[in-house]
């Protein structure tokens, strides 16, 4: 195991496709972020609730991906575009852990609107972290501009 995180939580599966890319060429460990109470898979239903929750400032409980950060230096944070923020797990996430010192590198999928306020809304909660450059999709993302990405970013691939 190497020290790299793939953390995400993704509704309709982009953001997952994403995750596991990032994972494959990483060699990172993969981690889902689940939440007590799912949204709606109706497109509309779900536009309502994650409404509600956002303009709440509402941090839902996680039922799975909320173990320990302690073994991982690098972690990858992964997000749908959801009204131009985080979706409200990943928040949830972010307000249960201690990022100082560790590297934080997000990467969003969205529908036409690329991170919006996400890499900024990360920044502010983890002041204490290394933030790099993050990746951002319309959709499915092809693997040879994630590998470019990483690159990019000086990110070592295959690292063990
Ligand atoms: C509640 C909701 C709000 C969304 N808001 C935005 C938005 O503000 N900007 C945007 O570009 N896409 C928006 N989208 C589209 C999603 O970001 C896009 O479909 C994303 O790839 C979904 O990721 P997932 O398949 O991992 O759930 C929204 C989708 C939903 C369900």
């Amino acid at each position: 195991m190497n020290n790299v995180l793939i953390v995400y939580y993704s509704l309709f599966k982009n953001t997952e496709n994403l995750a596991l890319e990032i994972a494959i060429q990483t060699d990172g460990t993969i981690r889902e972020l689940i939440p007590e109470s799912d949204y709606s898979f109706d497109y509309n239903t779900a536009v309502k609730e994650v409404r509600n929750q956002i303009s709440r400032g509402f941090c839902p409980k996680l039922i799975s991906g909320n173990e320990s950060i302690d073994d991982y230096q690098t972690i990858f944070i992964g997000t749908p575009n959801w009204f131009k923020t985080l979706a409200p797990p990943v928040m949830s996430f972010l307000r249960l852990h201690d990022f100082s010192d560790k590297t934080i590198i997000p990467f969003c999928t969205h529908g036409g609107g690329g991170f919006g306020k996400i890499e900024n809304d990360i920044a502010k909660e983890c002041s204490n972290a290394r933030i790099l450059p993050g990746y951002d999709v319309n959709g499915i993302a092809a693997s040879a501009e994630v590998k470019n990405w990483l690159e990019r970013i000086g990110y070592e691939f295959k690292q063990k």
